[in-house]
């Protein structure tokens, strides 16, 4: 049988993983599928350029619409990134009747839906598993693996970027700037990497994930998003001594009022797997009603770990070329006209518990306003610890863990505080999850 020809858009750190991987796995990949699988034709902006994969029989272009209108191309994979150009170009892809595999986390997070209904529309795969933790198959696991289960929460450290330099900060003491900078030239990061530490490439992540989780349409917008961009060395070695790991997550969890989704800086029990899971690894958590908690762990960024990713889904749609499109796995797991209108819970609405770290005077009685402002809002306390004052300062460090309590609520309390004359500047708030069987 012939060999499926693949247009690859994008021959960066993920486009000359691809090639690579297909060209040195290609006996064991075609085994798998049933027939080879050839990148025949990329498209790059500078044809110029060195690239880290042998290019031979490849035809290049630095007009990736040639590569999507051209009628030798099976199969298109979108590696560019960014959502103007390539939402026109994997739209064009399917409406050529192309099927598309993409890594692109932005693209799905905001445009998915009118994607996926367009695909439906002309019988075409979108499949974008690499879009979600790198390397790790965590959308095959949570929607082909876990089907029969509800899904009731799932917690993730899904930015690699992120996750390395919480990582190196706290293992080398290494400077938040000189981190980002190795984590670019390792090809980690965004092309712009404020996603990254500000938490909005694990946004889109998150609002992959838990539209396959919980069955409802992608809602990008919805995410609470806090990044890393905060957090001091200070507040990583406090939580430390508490006996507690900060990891940047994204958590979806569904409640009876709606469902919770966010990502935030977090503090993790330190016996937790997930808690030491360091570097540019990413592990996600899943709690199905049937199975309990499962964790999926691995690369979640770097050019072979994506590739690893991208491959495995063009062997899924190479098996899948014959089949009848009604009786595909669905986009987002479900049926698309059975996906759920479920409210996303506004962030003022969550419950958590709390990690606050202030500075205050030491002097009497400054404690005790703040633990009744906090007995006034029905916030108890779970620790305590009041650090010792540093000669020549003012105030000294005060940190404490609470139980959990509504965002709301803590809101309130923290603007009291930070009112007390004795408090000086803002109340660090970190949220804290036990990611116990609840
Ligand atoms: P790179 O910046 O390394 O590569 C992007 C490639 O796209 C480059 O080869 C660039 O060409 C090409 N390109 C950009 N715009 C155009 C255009 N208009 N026409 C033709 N070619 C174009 O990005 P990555 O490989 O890191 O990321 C690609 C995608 O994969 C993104 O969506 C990213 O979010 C996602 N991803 C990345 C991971 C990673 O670890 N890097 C992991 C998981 C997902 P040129 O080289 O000539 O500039
Ligand atoms: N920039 C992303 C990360 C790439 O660091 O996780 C993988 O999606």
């Amino acid at each position: 049988m012939n060999s499926v020809k693949v247009g690859l858009l994008g021959l960066g750190t993920v486009g000359g993983g691809t090639v690579s991987v297909l060209k040195r796995n290609a006996k064991e990949i075609e085994r798998r599928a049933g027939r080879g699988i050839v990148v025949t034709h990329a498209a790059a902006r500078d044809l110029r350029r060195v690239r880290n994969c042998d290019l031979a029989g490849i035809q290049l272009t630095d007009d990736p619409f040639a590569v999507v209108n051209n009628p030798d191309v099976d199969v298109v994979v979108e590696l560019i990134g960014g959502t103007l150009a390539a939402r026109e170009l994997v739209s064009k892809a399917i409406a050529n009747g192309k099927h598309v595999v993409t890594a692109n986390k932005a693209l799905i997070a905001k445009h998915g839906n009118e994607l996926f209904a367009q695909a439906q529309a002309k019988g075409v795969m979108v499949a974008f598993e690499a879009a979600v933790a790198g390397g790790i198959p965590v959308i095959k696991a949570i929607r082909e693996g876990l089907a029969g289960n509800r899904i009731e929460w799932l917690a993730g450290i899904i930015n690699g970027t992120g996750n390395f330099i919480l990582s190196e900060m706290r293992d080398k003491g290494r400077d938040f700037a000189d981190v980002l900078a190795e984590a670019q030239r390792l090809g980690y990061a965004e092309a712009d990497p404020t996603f990254d530490v500000e938490g909005i490439d694990a946004a889109h992540k998150l609002t992959i994930l838990a539209s396959i989780a919980f069955g409802i349409p992608l809602q990008f917008d919805r995410i609470y998003t806090e990044g890393i961009s905060k957090i001091t060395a200070e507040d990583v070695n406090y939580a430390e001594e508490l006996g507690y790991r900060i990891k940047h997550l994204g958590i979806a969890r569904r409640t009876e009022q709606g469902v919770e989704l966010r990502v935030h800086p977090t503090l993790i029990p330190y016996r937790r797997l997930i808690a030491n899971v360091d570097g540019v690894m990413n592990a996600v958590l899943v709690k199905g009603d049937a199975v309990g908690p499962t964790l999926y762990y691995g690369a979640g960024a770097g050019a072979e770990p994506t590739a690893s990713a991208v491959v495995a889904d063009l062997v899924d749609v190479v098996r899948a070329l014959t089949a009848d499109p009604e009786n595909r796995v669905p986009h987002l797991a479900f049926q698309p006209d059975a996906l759920a209108d479920i409210p996303i819970l506004p962030m003022s609405e969550v419950e958590t518990a709390y990690y606050l770290r202030m500075e205050a005077e030491d002097r009497p009685g400054v404690l005790a306003d703040v633990t009744r402002i906090l007995a006034d809002a029905g916030i108890s306390i779970e620790a305590i610890i009041q650090k010792e004052q540093a000669p020549e300062a003012q105030h000294v460090p005060v940190i404490m863990l609470t139980h959990r309590m509504r965002e709301r609520q803590m809101n309130e309390a923290i603007q009291r505080i930070e009112a007390l004359g004795s408090i000086n500047g803002a109340v660090t708030r970190i949220r804290v999850e036990y990611l116990n069987k609840n």
